[in-house]
């Protein structure tokens, strides 16, 4: 079987990662500074090398380094050399995507498409604005009305505040106060710019599954910088970006090699304060992405950043030092070294806290499902770029790149909505009707609904309505008996 050279034992030895066991998925484990982004460039830059493509988050910038050649006198160079391995500068086919189209091709979906149990992960709903979120989305297909940006599902929310006696009547109960919850949690998403993720043209997932003239896999950059201070954001646009693989790929088994293989540098992110809804589905779309061939890599500074669900899904490990500084920490520490496969001739609890940047005790998955016997390497260095390239070379980068045209088409509001509705009434075999054209479409126009969405405003209603009533039943009341009296 292809195998990755990961790194050098102290007897000259390779620790290699059998391609085609990829998608055992795996963890890269260590310390801020201890060289797991480098440890992640070398894996990407060799999947590539073996033609397959790469996804990975560039959360620091650093990693777009890939597409410029390393430098054959650097530090790199002569850390390889030191490791007895000759030095040959390359660079790989790289891919840059943005979901906010400024330092990449734009990464765009509909409302509809995404779905309305991943939407609802994203606004951070709670089960019963889910239910209401399920029913806005339920109406809008009944209606041939489908939702493309935000503020389509702003109106559809509106339409269920006003015609909500018909819409009860229909889907089941809604109540204003979860339908203006939706609508605040939309203000909130699109304050972190999550409305840029709505639009035309589609983006399909099978264009970050090719290769070059070469041979060698893409690799995939998305541009995560700003997607820091958005984890939510970041979090559930990665389990859509791995549900539309799941969606997308047949069911393939164990392949000579996988058809993707992702990274998730700064995996924290991704789990911290993550709800626990958002946690089971990662943790199953991670166990049931792996038999459509595709590899899952995270990469994080503790175990305890990955739930244990996942964790026991990850068969191959580069654990790279860690730090104790408190006796959680040392506990964590010591369930690190634990979780490696012993070996007589590596002392993994001393060597966990005392290894240097770039070392890593290495324990992979073997053919038999097995990991392998846990071994101290040098990991060798990139042979690209280690650092950001310059924002001259990405913009040339991305201008040439085969997909520009057609992700870069930046279609007007009402043009993309007129596309995108005709599209999908086309694919849900429904005649379009006839071709009217794009119709205006005022942005901010559903403004004027958002803020003065009153929860009370439905139940005050009743409440006057309810006791007019009951005044008047009761005033009908004595006034039929006094006339039955004969007092009238
Ligand atoms: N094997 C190595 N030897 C020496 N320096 C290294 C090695 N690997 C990485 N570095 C350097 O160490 C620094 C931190 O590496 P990085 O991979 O970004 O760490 P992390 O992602 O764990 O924070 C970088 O400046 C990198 O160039
Ligand atoms: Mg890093």
């Amino acid at each position: 079987m292809e195998t990755i050279d990961i790194g050098i034992t102290a007897n000259g030895a390779p620790v290699s990662l059998p391609i085609g066991l990829a998608n055992r998925h795996g963890l890269i484990l260590g310390a801020t500074g201890t060289g797991k982004t480098s440890s992640l460039q070398r894996l990407a830059e060799q999947f590539s090398a073996a033609g397959v493509p790469v996804f990975a988050a560039d959360v620091k910038g650093d990693l777009s380094g890939i597409a410029a050649m390393g430098d054959a006198s650097g530090a790199p160079a002569a850390r390889a050399h030191a490791l007895g391995r000759s030095f040959v500068p390359a660079r790989y086919p790289v891919a840059f995507w943005d979901i906010f189209g400024q330092h990449g091709l734009p990464i765009r979906t509909s409302v509809q498409a995404m779905g309305a149990q991943i939407l609802s992960r994203m606004l951070g709903l709670n089960t019963t604005q889910e239910g209401a979120m399920a029913i806005a989305f339920r109406k809008s297909e009944d209606e041939h009305d489908y939702m493309l940006t935000l503020n389509d599902l702003r109106w559809t929310l509106n339409d269920m505040l006003e015609e909500r006696e018909e819409t009860c009547a229909r889907y089941g109960n809604v109540t204003a106060s979860s339908i203006s919850a939706i609508q605040r949690n939309i203000l909130a998403l699109e304050a972190q710019g999550g409305d840029r993720l709505f639009g035309e043209p589609p983006f399909d997932i099978l264009d970050m599954m090719r290769t070059d003239d070469a041979g060698r896999g893409v690799v995939n950059l998305l541009h995560a910088d700003k997607l820091m201070e958005a984890p939510k954001l970041y979090a559930t646009f990665l389990l859509w970006l791995l549900t539309e693989l799941f969606r997308k790929l047949p069911e393939a088994g164990d392949l000579p090699k996988p058809k993707l293989v992702f990274f998730f540098d700064e995996a924290h992110l991704l789990f911290n304060d993550a709800p626990k809804p958002l946690v089971q589905q990662i943790e199953r779309l991670v166990r049931l992405v792996r038999s459509k061939g595709v590899g899952v890599f995270f990469v994080t500074q503790t175990p305890a950043d990955v739930p244990d669900a996942v964790l026991a899904q990850l068969g191959s490990r580069v654990q790279h030092a860690l730090r104790a500084y408190t006796p959680a920490a040392q506990r964590s520490i010591r369930a690190a070294a634990d979780a490696l496969r012993p070996n007589p001739g590596v002392d993994v609890r001393t060597e966990i806290t005392a290894m240097g940047i770039g070392e890593a005790l290495v324990s992979v998955i073997e053919s038999d499902g097995v990991p392998s016997k846990v071994e101290k390497v040098k990991i060798i260095p990139p042979a690209a770029q280690v650092g950001p390239i310059s924002d001259m070379e990405r913009s040339t980068l991305i201008e040439g790149s085969p997909l520009y045209r057609k992700y870069r088409a930046d279609l007007e509001e009402e043009m993309a909505a007129y596309k995108f509705r005709r599209r999908m009434k086309e694919e849900r075999g429904i005649d379009p009707g006839p071709d009217t054209g794009p119709v205006h479409y005022e942005p901010g126009i559903y403004l004027k609904y958002v803020p003065t969405i009153d929860i009370g405003a439905d139940p005050v209603k009743r409440k006057l309505f309810v006791p007019l009533l009951r005044i008047f039943f009761w005033g009908s009341v004595a006034f039929g008996g006094a006339a039955l009296a004969g007092w009238l």
